[in-house]
């Protein structure tokens, strides 16, 4: 057995009962910092999927509009140099690639409800849009629709400290909203790689799920309210900090998840839970990050198992990826990550606790690190000692994202498959594009990690570049294979314009149905992320 001594505990030294104190700090966040930079590497989306016709029923921005966006909003919060827009009109990827003419910042609920009450009796389109980090192509345009923006909305509303309930603007950064819940004693509920830039809303928007679902669970429960504007202007006003309210249907949940098709999310309430490591805590409160290597797919579900069982209530992420993702992230030293054990294995589990008592928890890490050595279910691991540590084996998962976008493509499929089956669509696809011949010189690799503990696969295909023949080769594939072992084609993610015409294969036609007559019923003129979500009504 191998283990990388000094810098951070080795397993093996748990196992022989060595096992001492972990560094209780909270692991720095690893910043988004992968921006479009030139112009000419993207394609406009339009010019990719010829398929999509612009919709005749919708304007085209003039100058008259301008002037009316301008007599709402300061100068410079209405964009129209071509350099300024390019950033809001490309997504992360580089996949997908717009050509709206003019971005809108607003600051206020207020002047979004003026903009859009204007589009909409104009039919312009418009795509909302936070922090741009969308997987699927959502919150950029596919032709000329105006971006609004919700870059400058990012004020605290309120919080309290008794309920841990914050209100803010839909504009806030995740990490930096973090930040001031932290000083505080609080944390946000979700988190994720791309925390540095995506906004709240839009993670309320996406339902985004992230590394803590497991433990912290869905916005659909700890979000307690939503601010929206609708389509006509109307400012919808549920900014609820009640854990119980049985007074109606509930409507804020039709907003999480909704992908900016039934209005714009201009604020969030949210339960937040008590910061693991917050220095106001009476008793010593911790996080552990512990990271293995496994031998094989089974022996990632025996960890699992074993620590569901024996880590429990304090297990607060198991997140696993293999050696194809390991490679990568050595490879790129994306965010200076470095594998801290010494030899390469088929698979990696990075499992954290979170609870408020070291002792309790130490012990109950110890016990089951030895218990997974004793057994041969892990062949080596390392414990974070400090916060330096925990920083850096968070940082190997969380650059997995970044090191498969350096390929020059990167196909994304982020999909909900029972756990037993989770690692056979990446092999099955591997064996796919090998037999097909475009492994090599267009397919650079089939790339297999995501959140184990919630059944949350991301298969990543890299390639040199976005390419028909390897769209061909994994569609509809992956989403039959997916549908035929009764998985969801979007755990997280969402649908936007990747997958709007395969919601087919998650939901049913009644509910794609009648999906599609409330959004009817609630943006009549369709102006809200057209082409998005779910295949256009003829
Ligand atoms: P955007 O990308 O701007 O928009 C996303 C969608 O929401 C679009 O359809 C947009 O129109 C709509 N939207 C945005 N803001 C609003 C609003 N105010 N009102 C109405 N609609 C709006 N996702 C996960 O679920 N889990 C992860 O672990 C995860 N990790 C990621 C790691 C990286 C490195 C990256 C690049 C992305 C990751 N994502 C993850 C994907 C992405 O969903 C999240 O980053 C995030 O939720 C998107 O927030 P955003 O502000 O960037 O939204
Ligand atoms: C992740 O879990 O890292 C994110 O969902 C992003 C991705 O799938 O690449
Ligand atoms: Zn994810």
């Amino acid at each position: 057995m191998l283990y990388s001594a000094g810098r951070h505990r080795a397993l093996n030294a748990a196992a022989r009962g060595l096992w001492g104190r972990t560094g209780t700090a909270y692991f720095q966040p690893v910043r988004c910092t992968v921006r479009p930079s030139s112009t000419a590497s993207v394609a406009y989306t339009s010019d990719k999927y010829p398929s999509i016709q612009r919709r005749t029923d919708l304007k085209k921005v003039s100058a008259e509009d301008v002037a009316f966006f301008r007599s709402v909003l300061p100068p410079t919060s209405v964009i129209t140099n071509e350099d300024d827009l390019f950033t809001y009109n490309v997504d992360w990827m580089r996949k997908y690639r717009g050509r709206s003419p003019v971005v809108l910042l607003p600051k206020t609920t207020d002047q979004v409800s003026k903009l859009l009450a204007y589009c909409n009796q104009q039919r312009l389109a418009v795509v909302p849009q936070g922090g741009n980090t969308g997987l699927v192509g959502g919150g950029v345009p596919v032709f000329d629709e105006i971006v609004i923006s919700t870059n400058l909305m990012n004020q605290v509303r309120s919080f309290d400290d008794v309920s841990g309930v914050v209100a803010c603007d839909a504009g806030c950064i995740l990490e930096v909203l973090d930040g001031y819940l932290g000083e505080r004693g609080f944390m946000m509920p979700l988190d994720l790689g791309a925390k540095g830039s995506c906004h709240v809303g839009g993670n309320v928007a996406a339902n985004a799920g992230g590394l803590r679902f497991l433990r912290y669970g869905s916005l659909h429960g700890t979000v307690l309210g939503v601010e929206a504007v609708l389509p006509d202007g109307t400012i919808l006003d549920n900014m609820s900090t009640l854990r119980k309210d049985n007074t109606g249907y509930d409507l804020k949940q039709l907003f999480i998840g909704s992908e900016g098709t039934l209005g714009l999310v201009t604020g969030v309430t949210v339960s937040t839970p008590r910061r693991p490591n917050a220095s106001s805590i009476a008793i010593q409160p911790s996080v552990n990050v512990a990271m293995v290597g496994v031998e094989s797919f089974e022996k990632v579900q025996a960890t699992f198992r074993n620590a569901k069982g024996m880590l429990s209530e304090v297990l607060s992420a198991f997140e696993f990826w293999d050696s194809h993702a390991a490679g990568l992230v050595r490879a790129h030293a994306v965010n200076k990550a470095q594998d801290p054990l010494s030899a390469p294995y088929p698979f990696y589990v990075l499992m954290e606790t979170h609870g408020s008592n070291k002792e309790h928890d130490d012990a109950k890490l110890n016990a089951f690190l030895e218990h997974l050595m004793e057994n041969e279910v892990v062949a080596d691991g390392v414990v974070a000692q400090d916060e330096a540590q925990i920083k850096s084996l968070w940082s190997m998962r969380e650059s997995i994202p970044e090191a498969c976008s350096k390929a020059g493509a990167v196909y994304k499929y982020d999909v909900s498959i029972p756990v037993p089956k989770l690692y056979e669509l990446v092999e099955d696809m591997r064996s796919r594009l090998e037999s097909m011949g475009l492994m090599g010189d267009l397919v650079k690799d089939v790339i297999g990690y995501g959140h184990m503990g919630d059944g949350n696969l991301h298969l990543n295909i890299t390639a040199s570049t976005y390419d028909k023949r390897v769209t061909d080769a994994i569609e509809p594939y992956v989403y039959e294979w997916v549908a035929s072992h009764n998985g969801s084609i979007s755990a997280e993610h969402g649908l936007g314009l990747m997958k709007a015409h395969h919601i087919g294969y998650s939901k049913s036609a009644a509910m794609v149905n009648l999906m599609q007559q409330i959004k009817q019923l609630v943006d009549p003129n369709g102006i809200m992320n057209p082409y998005k979500y779910f295949p256009e009504r003829a």
